[in-house]
Order: C-alpha cells, then structure tokens, then sequence
C-alpha cells in the first residue's frame, strides 16, 4: 500500500482509526496493551483499509485518567513501551501506508509534572503562572461557580501557597494557563519533538478549553430548554467562561503553521466538545480537522442524522473537511448506543458513517460490532465517572479489550486478569468474522474499499436526496446511498441503479429489485448503489 499522496491532503476521504492503547493487545502479559501489541497487528489495520492511527494519550502519566493527566510531553509511558517502540511503530506503519497521530493534552497537566510540583511549591515559583491561581471569594470559598468535570468545584484549594489552582477535569489534572507566552513556547517544543520523530499529527484534547476567562466570570445556567443537550453545558453550567473563549483560535493558528511549515501533510484533529465545530477550521487557517459530537449525539433517525450533515456542511468553510465519528472512548460505542445490540441496526449506522464526505473516524472494535460492556462497580477503572456518577455514564463501558478471538479473553492477554474485563468475545471477534463474508468485519472492509475507490479524489460533493420518515437518500461523488432508518419497509421511487453493498449481506442486493427498479427497503437496511447503470 502506497501513502496517498495527490493534489488534495492525505485526509480528505480518509479513515482513522482510533486505537485505544491500553485495550488493543497485551504482549509483556502485565493485562494492559501496549506499542509492542500494536506493531504485531498492524496487519490487521492494512487488511482493513485504515490511512491513519491516532493513538490514545502515549506520555508517561500516573494514569488518574489514564493518559489525560500526562507528568511528561516528551516521553513515552513505560507501562505501554519506549520510544524506541514508537519510532518502530511510526516507521512501520508508514511501511504500510498508515499515519501515526499522537493525543496531545495542553487543556492540563497532570499534577505530577514538575511544572506543577514546582508551581505548586510557592507562590513566586519559576512556574507559578503556568497554571491558574485563585484567592477566594470574598465571603470565603473558591472564587466562583465553575464545576469540573465531576460535578464539584473546579478550584481545589493549595494550603501550602494559600490559594486555589483551577482543574476542570480531576483535582490531579490542574488547568495550564495559556495566557502565559511560556506555556505557548513549552508546545511548540512539544510539536517540535513529535513531529521531528515523525508523527503525522496530533488529535488535541479538550481544543476548546484551553482559555479561560480573565475575570473568572461565574457560567451561567443552561437554558431550561438545552437541558438535555450533552454539548449545552456540564452540570447545570454553560461553559461560557471556563472554555470556549475566542483566543484559544490564534494557538491553533500558530499550531497550524508549526505542522505544515516544512512538511504540508501533517494535521491536527480538534477534540471538540461544541456544537458548532465549524469555527474550529478558522478561514481554513485553523485545526485542518474537527470532530464533530452533534453527529454523535443525533438518534439514530434520518431526520436527526441528515439534520446534522446538512448544517454541518452548510457551516464549515468552503474547502474544510468534515469529521464524522460514532464511538470513542468517552462516548462508548454505536452498536450500543444507536443499535442497542441489533446488529442491522449497527451495520446500517456503519454504513451511513463511512459513506458520509470527508473524514471518518473508526474506533476499535466498530470493525467488528463491538459493544459497550456493563463493567460491575467493582472492576471499573475510571476514576471520573466511577459508579456512574457521570450524567453520561461510567466511561469503561467502551474501553474494554479488543476481541481478537472466541476465547474467554479475546487472545487480548495472557495474563490472569486483563486490566478491564473483556465483553462477549464469543459472540463477536475478529479471528470468526474474517471467516465469514456475512460479517460486520467483512461489510467494514467493503464498505472502506468502496470509499478508498470513490473517495480517493478527495472531499466527495455530497447531495441530500430525500429524508422522509425513515428513508434517508443522498449522493456522494458517484455513488448513491439510499437508507432505512426505521422497523418498515420503506421504497424509494427512483431506479436503483447497480446495487453496490447492501447492509444485508452478501446476496442481499437481489431481494432489493433489478437495476431500473424502485428500491424497497426493508427495516434499518440500506444499500449502496450507482446510479446511471439502470
Ligand atoms: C477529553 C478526553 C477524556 C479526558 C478529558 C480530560 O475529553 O477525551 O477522556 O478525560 O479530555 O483530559
């Protein structure tokens, strides 16, 4: 497989596919993964068709949040290998034609890096302002309302220099302040380093957090009515004054041209937890990718869906790329979340994503269907959401081991116990579904072949056909997408063309109708077809 290289960026049509490091496979047997167990398995993602890989948090960390409290941007976590593993892996996987992006975190570091040991030593420490201080409120008390990501104060107060330090995540994961030109220069080192060793990009953490507002403003109430929208504010509170300020867009203008300075290929993929993610491509001078969480939050509906590729497409600048994810770490999985276990249901959302223009992010496992897993209170490594105290729920549910086979531990480890149970590996693994054409892998792997071959030329124009009750149809360069999201059958009226893949499985595409033929759909299937041949 050769890297693409041709007139647009590599991205434009592209699959990523996020590998959660800790879960993907274990080779020392101490029951987390590890850059070894990614090198072993590159295979796999070559097979599959993946352009790049953005590895989860890879930086030595004491692992309060597993790799988000990071204690050292230049190095890499002993628990998963050295650095001379991952200079291995970036090198083989680009004998292979995949890119490797790194998880950056500049929202925070973790508490154990010596800026903060140090910042946190006296009040004119060389790093003090690093990291944001408080006295409190004048009636005592941290200095306003924020709440971090567990619902408490985002202040916690330092006995030692007498006043609180801000974390909108865990008490161990203190906020960076960016209004300090030091810490601008600490990243550029850090893009620096990792792009010297080759890595093509950075998917950063947290994008719209990094300033916080220089009054430390109290948020304000979520709107009764955006009550129930994840993206509308955490815990009661907009995050109006504690993220989403305007000058975090001049860090990525200048991250922008620290990546393509002496090399245009490498890009930055913006963790953006916002409703809007469009302002994030800047004048096309910004993050070159953004991710896209209103997608991830619509109901699995043809309204819903549609809704947001058409005002996503219609807002972001002419020429910026789309992101479309369904899974991640935080969220957990889409055969979970949209198809509750139902497998049709989970193909035909594989479908849509990987059909829609752009960039498309896969996150292990949605290959192969796999599920989120109740893990019990007791086995739940979590700290931020423990015992589901999260409105979103306990975040293990979708970190769990890759099931590589049927056996009790997915061929993940060969240790004991694996660091979080393994899911029903019977039931879906990869060794059984690349010995059956009728498997969610088999369709995965159509399904990106088809995109490489349509969608190699770039960002694909995208045109919505009709979305009335479940029916869903748009075009996309040359092919044709016509979905049912719903338990009846629906048909579309027009001629099917030659029917390319159909959710159904191999086969299927008779029981649709001849080309020529209006297409009825049966419950939550849909179909690929190109248009003009019938
Ligand atoms: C991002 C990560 C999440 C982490 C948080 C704090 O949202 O995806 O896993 O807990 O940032 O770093």
């Amino acid at each position: 497989m050769e890297l693409r290289s041709a007139q647009h960026p590599w991205w434009h049509g592209a699959v990523l596919y996020q590998l959660y490091v800790r879960s993907w496979l274990d080779t020392d047997a101490d029951g987390y993964g590890d850059l070894r167990g990614i090198i072993s398995r590159l295979d796999h993602l070559e097979w599959l068709g993946v352009d790049g890989i953005w590895l989860s948090p890879t930086m030595p960390s004491p692992d309060a949040d597993w790799g988000y409290d990071v204690s050292d941007y230049l190095g890499v976590h002993p628990e998963l290998g050295t650095l001379a593993d991952l200079d291995e892996l970036i090198a083989a996987a680009g004998a292979r034609g995949m890119r490797v992006l790194l998880d950056l975190v500049p929202n925070h570091t973790s508490s154990a890096h010596q800026w903060f040991i140090d910042a946190s030593s006296s009040a004119d420490a060389a790093h003090r302002d690093y990291y944001v201080w408080a006295g409190a409120a004048p009636g005592g008390g941290p200095p306003n309302n924020w709440l971090d990501s567990t619902g408490h104060s985002a202040w916690t107060w330092d006995d030692r220099t007498g006043q609180f330090y801000l974390h909108n995540f865990l008490p161990t994961q203190p906020d960076l302040n960016w209004w300090r030109p030091e810490v601008h220069e600490e990243f550029r080192r850090v893009l620096e380093f990792w792009f010297d060793r080759g890595v093509a990009g950075f998917r950063i953490d947290v994008a719209q957090g990094l300033y916080k507002d220089a009054l430390l403003r109290d948020n304000p109430p979520v709107p009764p009515q955006e009550a129930g929208d994840p993206l509308a504010g955490q815990w009661g509170l907009a995050q109006v004054y504690n993220a989403n300020r305007p000058e975090a867009h001049a860090v990525f203008r200048d991250w922008r041209k620290i990546a393509q300075e002496q090399v245009p290929e490498r890009v930055l993929l913006g963790e953006t937890w916002v409703r809007d993610p469009a302002a994030f491509y800047g004048d096309n001078d910004e993050l070159q990718l953004a991710f896209n969480f209103p997608f991830v939050f619509a109901d699995l509906t043809a309204a819903s869906l549609a809704g947001v590729v058409r005002r996503t497409l219609e807002t972001i600048p002419a020429g910026a790329c789309p992101v479309w994810m369904a899974s991640n770490h935080d969220v957990g999985r889409f055969p979970s979340r949209w198809g509750d276990g139902d497998d049709q249901r989970a193909r035909l959302a594989l479908l849509l994503l990987t059909t829609l223009p752009g960039a498309v992010v896969l996150y292990y496992g949605d290959e192969i269907g796999m599920l989120d897993v109740a893990v019990p209170p007791e086995l739940q490594r979590d700290e931020m959401t423990l015992g589901e105290q999260s409105p979103r729920g306990n975040r293990d549910r979708g970190r769990t081991p890759m099931q590589w086979d049927s056996t009790a531990l997915g061929g993940f480890t060969t240790a004991a116990r694996p660091w979080l149970p393994v899911g029903d590996a019977a039931a879906r693994n990869v060794a059984d579904q690349r010995a059956d054409p009728g498997s969610m892998l088999a369709l995965c792997r159509d399904l990106l072949a088809l995109r490489r071959a349509e969608q190699a030329g770039g960002i694909a124009p995208y045109q919505e056909l009709a979305v009335a009750g479940g029916l869903w149809a748009y075009q996309v360069g040359g092919l044709r997408v016509l979905a049912n999201l719903s338990g009846e059958p629906v048909t579309w009226p027009g001629r099917s063309g030659e029917i390319l893949v159909s959710t159904g499985g191999p086969g299927d595409e008779a029981r649709v109708g001849r080309p020529g033929d209006p297409v009825t759909l049966g419950a939550w299937q849909g179909v690929i077809t190109r248009p003009g041949a019938g």
